[in-house]
């Protein structure tokens, strides 16, 4: 089976830049404790009304279709992760297709948070190594800043997230060396509320503990009451310590697996590109794995955590900066809400 391997690769981030200190014209947090826990010195959030977690996804998408000497029309495939949909439904997947003008191709949207750019690449991988289709189109998005809470009651999480879009265009690769060498997909759903949004959900009710949506009623339940909104009943929830101790297991377990899987070591990894969760959690693990600062990709000091984006950003930046050179092995690794986590190994 031919391997796949990412042609093109491009992101986009809204032009508003926002400083821990105009977060705490909001809030009552500061840049000292924003910096110290997270390493976030900004984050950008998206026009209100004018982006949208498609429209970013197109701009990244426009460069790396571009970068990878094709067209739209040439896209026989859309895989777009994202946990912030423009609409409840229908996914992103269809509207950057119209947004587009691509042809009537199948479009794939993922629900897997941080994990779904990998998810989603892993998704296509398996598309080209059966020849199915030829130039698929991933994309990672977020528009964040529209669902946050940027009272002092919601600051553990919205200080942390921010918007922005990443893409690549996978091909099948001329070159048996190169490319996607394999991808490494888990799941824990046991503690899968503790960083969750549970509106609109159809099992919203239960999690809204005291206070239901009209307990009373028959059916239905979807509508909530102005007080149950107001009272912060469709806002994002995470138990952030709890996250934390997870994530600094599963991020060195899920890059062992795939550096096992190819016969390889952490010594032959060029560049290690984790999801851009924390600092101290990308930290935590570079130095688990004894990997050099030059072997780590961070850039979560300018855009905050980007979820689904943030790895497809952070390898197009690591990329453009030269960071990356033909033969390398590049490692994503991604751990997030569901729990779910995964990696790719990659020999560029
Ligand atoms: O992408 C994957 C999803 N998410 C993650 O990976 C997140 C993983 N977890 C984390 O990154 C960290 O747990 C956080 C950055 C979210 C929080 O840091 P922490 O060191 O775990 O802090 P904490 O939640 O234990 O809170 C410590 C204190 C609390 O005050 P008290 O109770 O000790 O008085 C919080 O109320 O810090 C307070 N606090 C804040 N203070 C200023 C929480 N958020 C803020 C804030 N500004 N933004």
């Amino acid at each position: 089976m031919q391997r796949s391997k990412i042609a093109g690769i491009g992101y986009y981030v809204p032009k508003n830049v926002y400083t821990n200190n105009d977060l705490s014209r909001f809030m009552d947090t500061n840049d000292e404790w924003i910096q110290e826990r997270t390493g976030i010195k900004e984050r950008r959030f998206a026009d209100r009304l004018e982006e949208t977690t498609t429209t970013m996804g197109v701009e990244a998408a426009k460069i790396a279709i571009e970068r990878a000497g094709i067209t739209a029309q040439d896209i026989d495939f859309i895989v777009f992760a994202t946990l912030s949909p423009d609409y409840y439904f229908p996914g992103c997947g269809v509207l950057l297709q119209r947004e587009m003008k691509m042809k009537e191709v199948g479009a794939l949207d993922i629900r897997n948070q941080c994990s779904g750019f990998i998810y989603a690449l892993s998704v296509a991988d398996q598309f080209i190594k059966t020849g199915m289709y030829k130039n698929i189109l991933v994309v990672g998005s977020e528009k964040h800043s529209f669902a946050m809470d940027f009272e002092t009651r919601s600051r553990n999480v919205s200080v942390i997230f921010g918007d922005g879009a990443g893409a690549v265009v996978l091909q099948a690769a001329q070159n048996e060396d190169q490319g996607i060498l394999s991808t490494h997909l888990h799941s824990d759903g046991s503690e899968a509320e503790i960083l969750a949004m549970f509106y609109p959900g159809s099992h919203a009710n239960k999690w809204l503990k005291d206070k239901p949506a009209y307990p009373d009623q028959e059916l239905g339940g979807l509508f909530m009451t102005t007080e149950q909104l107001e009272g912060g009943a469709a806002l994002p929830y995470m138990d952030g310590p709890a996250v934390f101790k997870k994530a600094v297991v599963k991020f060195p377990e899920v890059i062992k697996e795939a550096l096992t899987a190819n016969n390889l070591t952490e010594k032959d990894i060029d560049l290690l590109v984790p999801h851009q969760a924390n600092l101290r959690i990308s930290q935590y693990v570079q130095q688990l794995l004894g990997l050099e600062d030059d072997k780590v990709f961070n850039n979560i000091q300018k855009y905050g955590n980007t979820t689904a984006a943030s790895v497809p950003i952070a390898l197009c930046e690591a990329w453009e900066a030269g960071k990356i050179k033909e033969g390398d092995l590049v490692c994503l690794a991604a751990f997030g809400s569901g729990f779910t986590w995964a990696s790719a190994l990659i020999r560029w």
